[in-house]
């Protein structure tokens, strides 16, 4: 009996070594494996989550949610995460380059949300930008802002400048002027109804949102190759995604913006360009939850985008491989070459998140996206002469 006892003790023992993140790792690696513990050069997990990657003289700069232990992990106690590397597997802890304060009255207090922290750098003012997904302490997600954040180095400090509802007073150059007047007897709508969707297409949310300025959730930001950048988010209760033109500094809204996916319920934008168009991969709206992805082509950033459905394919396909999309990541030195990069959540220990990153594959103008186990960067030079040589 007390054999027993004892075994069934160390079996529990055992599953719980491994189930937990392992703490140390070994030396440099070559390769990248989704879904597992990460561990940056100290052998510490990477805490990046939400991440964006920025490119900048000779080096990659990894930023992002920087999450506790625990439920409540999600809510901000540090601040933005950045890690560099020169080499995409690797990666340097830089520390928390833009903190949150002790001060109750700022809008970027202890306790407040931070999500999907994207940096670019501006070529004119040479300073780089951070934008953020921002929620205020004690307000669930009702607040539905953009944050910006300044520095002279990508690894910072940021200082913090200030946070938007984008786009106050302004209409979309894609949906009628006519529907900026549309009048609508609102008590006879009932929401997530058929009729109150069509409503949301022909702008019931616009109006409402229009003197106080747009919702701004998940979002990203886009640097387009003429140097004018774009804050792309879901507005409108998570429903349109917005893509919305930024100042020529990047720092705030110029008011020319455009809808996409109207009432089409698109979170996690993440974007590139390739060959001249534009390619955007979202996810659906289901919280921390994986969902299928979806993708969408243009030939313009301000559209029209066309749908182009789910980018995976294979076995994990309708949950993206259990993860959701956060940032399209240009490889340098190569060419089409791109890293979906998503999160797969942990909800009830955030800390514990992992990444799934997988080479970005086109069939004719469709983006695909296959789970490999572990892969390296050289598949982007073999694709590339493969199709050489069928030239
Ligand atoms: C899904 C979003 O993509 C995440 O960034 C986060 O906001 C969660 N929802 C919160 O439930």
């Amino acid at each position: 009996m007390r054999s027993w006892l004892g075994f069934l003790i160390l079996l529990l023992l055992l599953a719980r070594a491994i189930s937990l993140p392992a703490q140390k790792a070994e030396g440099p690696v070559a390769a990248i494996r989704s879904g597992e513990i990460w561990p940056d050069t100290d052998g510490n997990h990477i805490n990046a989550h939400g991440g964006g990657v920025l490119y900048h003289e000779g080096k990659y700069y990894w930023f992002g949610e920087h999450k506790t232990a625990g439920r409540g992990g999600n809510s901000t106690l540090f601040g933005v995460g950045c890690y560099s590397s020169g080499d995409l597997y690797n990666w340097q802890n830089e520390g928390i380059v833009l903190k949150v304060v002790d001060d109750e009255t700022s809008e970027i207090v202890k306790g407040c949300v931070i999500e999907r922290p994207k940096v670019v750098y501006n070529a004119k003012t040479r300073k780089f930008v951070m934008w953020f997904h921002l929620e205020l302490k004690g307000k669930g997600y009702e607040a539905a802002r953009t944050g910006v954040a300044i520095s002279d180095s990508p690894t910072g400090p940021f200082t913090y400048l200030t946070s938007y509802r984008p786009n106050a007073g302004d209409w979309p150059i894609n949906v009628p002027v006519s529907l900026k007047d549309k009048k609508v007897d609102e008590t006879k709508l009932e929401w997530w109804t058929k009729p109150w969707t069509k409503e949301v297409e022909e702008g019931l949310l616009l109006r409402r949102d229009l003197k106080e300025g747009q919702m701004a959730r998940d979002m990203t930001v886009f640097v387009d190759d003429d140097g004018k950048a774009y804050h792309i988010h879901s507005a409108e209760e998570n429903l349109t995604l917005h893509i919305s033109e930024l100042s020529d500094d990047y720092l705030s809204f110029t008011g020319k913006y455009s809808v996409l996916a109207p009432a089409g319920h698109n979170e996690a934008p993440a974007i590139c360009k390739r060959n001249g168009k534009y390619y955007m991969i979202t996810s659906g709206c289901t919280g921390w939850d994986p969902n299928a992805a979806r993708s969408f082509v243009a030939a313009s950033v301000m559209g029209p985008w066309k749908p182009l459905g789910n980018p995976c394919v294979g076995e994990g396909a309708e949950l993206t491989f259990e993860s959701q999309s956060t940032f399209l990541l240009p490889v340098q030195g190569k060419k089409d070459a791109y890293i979906f990069m998503a999160d797969r959540w942990r909800p009830k220990n955030p800390i514990d998140g992992r990444y799934v990153w997988l080479p970005l594959e086109f069939e004719g103008e469709k983006p695909v996206l296959r789970w490999q186990d572990e892969w390296s960067l050289e598949v982007f030079d073999k694709k590339q002469k493969s199709e050489a040589s069928l030239k």
